[in-house]
């Protein structure tokens, strides 16, 4: 049980007075990818490989929809939940890539699949409720339910045979009267792990039975290498579910610095989302949802080249690690990391920080995803194998 938001020594006083901020969010942990990346972020001869990002930036036809917008004066103050044709596109491209219905008004534009997951939690959590969470998992997933007040409560992977996979049982037990949403990240980062469709049917039918919501964080859906499209809550799923699936244009078309994503949510809850998004962002501008547009309707040869390019970058590194006498990595199904073991080491940060320092190449510590990926670390491998091969060269004598 994590303690009462009341009961927390608030931050220390500032300089001149007694302003204080939460104790809840004094308390949150560093982010501790940031702690190894602000030894090197935007330094020329930094292998970056500790974001979740590709080396390709967002390719021209999308700029050249935002541009245009621009130009053409779309830079107003637009609808609260995006722009109707965004949310149109993005209908029928659900639709088509699931075989499922899908209604335009369970769709609102996010600024970012990020802020699609705190709207989910601004909607959800009472401060003093909890939220399970498959872990280990993107830290952000974890603390966006702590700046809400409530406790995320991991429920830990099992890797049997270098093969990661959920207990379903143990996630349910998990639960109980204080549960208000499970949180299922699948794909996933950073283990690349994917829920099986019979497994989301469990979920799914203990959230009905137990009037829990569902937060499904599907951005990595597209990025999947044994099948076209990896399984989605929405297959599964009526219209009118406690089932809210994040999304973002981050990954697959390589927009992470745009914040453009989406949330699929029953029709009902768009009124809500709607009055906490104009708490918050107000809208996303025009000018980005006019990208989006671009990016969904003209973008599929893309996010095949981005698939083709993840599977070589992942086929250039993963064999490579293997041949390393102390890392242990079955080549993952899915999203764009390796997430590996290390024999001998403990401290990941420390690691990360070393590596960092003796090889210019950039990694995430494991620990950064929780406790469960202490001795491991997180490479992204969505960059050309040249970029790749260069950055194992320079690590293979630490791993080894
Ligand atoms: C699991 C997961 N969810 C959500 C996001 C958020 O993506 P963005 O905020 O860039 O849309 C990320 C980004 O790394 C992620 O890994």
């Amino acid at each position: 049980m994590s303690p009462r938001d009341d009961l927390l020594p608030r931050g220390p006083l500032t300089a001149p007075g007694l302003a204080r901020i939460r104790g809840r969010i004094w308390g949150l942990e560093k982010q501790l990818i940031g702690e190894v990346s602000r030894l090197g972020l935007g330094q020329p001869d930094t292998i970056a490989l500790w974001y979740g990002e590709s080396d390709q930036p967002t390719p021209a036809f999308i700029c050249d929809a935002a541009y245009k917008a621009m130009r053409a004066g779309e830079t107003f103050y637009t609808h609260k939940r995006g722009l109707p044709e965004l949310r149109q596109t993005l209908a029928t491209y659900m639709a088509g890539l699931y075989g499922v219905p899908m209604d335009m008004e369970r769709i609102t534009i996010t600024m970012s699949g990020m802020a699609a997951i705190m709207l989910s939690f601004q909607a959800l959590l009472d401060a003093g409720d909890n939220c399970a969470i498959v872990a280990p998992v993107w830290p952000n997933c974890s603390q966006g339910t702590e700046v809400m007040g409530a406790e995320p409560r991991r429920v830990a992977l099992e890797l049997e045979n270098g093969v990661w996979r959920l207990d379903t049982q143990r996630l349910m037990d998990a639960c109980d009267e204080r549960t208000r949403a499970i949180f299922v990240n699948s794909p996933g980062n950073p283990t690349g792990w994917m829920l099986a469709a019979d497994q989301q049917r469990e979920i799914l039918d203990f959230c009905r039975r137990r009037g829990i919501w569902l937060v499904a964080d599907e951005v990595y859906a597209r990025l999947v290498y044994d099948r076209p499209v990896a399984p989605s809550f929405l297959q599964v799923a009526e219209p009118d579910d406690p089932l809210l699936v994040v999304n973002s244009f981050s990954k697959s078309w390589a927009m992470t610095g745009w914040r453009i994503g989406w949330l699929t949510h029953p029709v009902w809850m768009g009124e809500t989302i709607s009055s906490l998004i104009e708490f918050s962002t107000a809208a996303v501008s025009v000018f980005t949802q006019r990208a989006g547009i671009a990016a969904v309707s003209e973008g599929e040869p893309f996010v095949a080249a981005m698939l083709a390019r993840c599977r070589a970058g992942r086929d250039t590194v993963v064999p490579r690690l293997q041949a390393m006498p102390r890392v242990a990595i079955n080549p993952p199904s899915a999203a764009f990391y390796a997430f590996f073991k290390v024999d001998g080491v403990d401290d990941s940060l420390a690691f990360a920080q070393e590596i960092f320092h003796k090889t210019n190449v950039g990694l995430a510590p494991g620990s950064a995803f929780g406790p469960e990926g202490e001795g491991s670390l997180r490479l992204c491998f969505a960059s050309s194998p040249e970029r790749l091969n260069r950055a194992m060269d320079l690590l293979e004598p630490m791993l080894r």
